[in-house]
């Protein structure tokens, strides 16, 4: 079972990166593999709605420039998804707006793809507007017919500048008990998919 997490922030070594590595330590413990993709930071493209997907049912997108294309075909590979993305404008960042509209599109132009693999979100703000970046990854999740695991709390911590959200003792709690419930429920859908 394998279990992956994008990180959206354009800081590699940032806040994102802190909490989802919280995530996939736990889950490694638990004997599950993992991998942190670095999504932020590489320049991406914006869907371009040019309906290429559904023509060409590849799973992947014509737009073959960037590494959008790379992160789908992990998404594909694994079993549990964790998408992670700091708060901007109470927003998600640019890479993960891109990465939900064309990942998105194109596991609907191919037979539902995505479709009951697990997908968690884990958003960091530095005061407020995390609940719509956490809505619209879980929004992303739903539509796509995964399975979105809850924790203790919602799954964002506090932080500002890089490895600040360490001082969010319960912020990192929170994360592991994410991690808990995935595993789990890695557990219970083996060989399900
Ligand atoms: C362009 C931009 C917009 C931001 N907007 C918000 C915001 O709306 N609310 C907030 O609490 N923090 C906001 N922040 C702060 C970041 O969410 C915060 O620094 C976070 O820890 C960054 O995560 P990272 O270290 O993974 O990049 C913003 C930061 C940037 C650069």
């Amino acid at each position: 079972m394998k279990a992956l997490a994008v990180n959206g922030s354009p800081r590699q070594n940032g806040n994102t990166a802190l909490l989802l590595q919280t995530v996939l330590n736990e889950l490694s413990a638990r004997g599950i593999e993992t991998e942190l993709f670095q999504l932020g930071g590489h320049p991406v493209s914006g869907c371009r709605a040019c309906m290429g997907c559904r023509q060409r049912q590849n799973r992947r997108c014509v737009i073959e420039q960037d590494i959008i294309n790379e992160c789908i075909a992990k998404m594909v590979a694994a079993d549990a998804i964790i998408i992670g993305s700091p708060t901007y404008f109470a927003n998600v960042t640019t890479e993960i707006k891109a990465l939900m509209d064309r990942a998105g599109y194109v596991a609907m132009a191919n037979g539902r793809m995505l479709a009951r693999k697990i997908g968690a979100a884990v958003v960091v703000h530095r005061r407020g507007g995390a609940v719509p970046v956490f809505d619209a990854l879980n929004r992303f999740f739903l539509i796509s017919g995964m399975i979105v695991p809850g924790a203790t709390y919602w799954n964002f911590a506090v932080g500002r500048n890089p490895g600040e959200v360490a001082e969010d003792v319960e912020g990192l709690a929170n994360m592991r008990h994410l991690a808990e419930t995935v595993a789990w429920l890695l557990e219970c859908t083996r060989n399900q998919r």
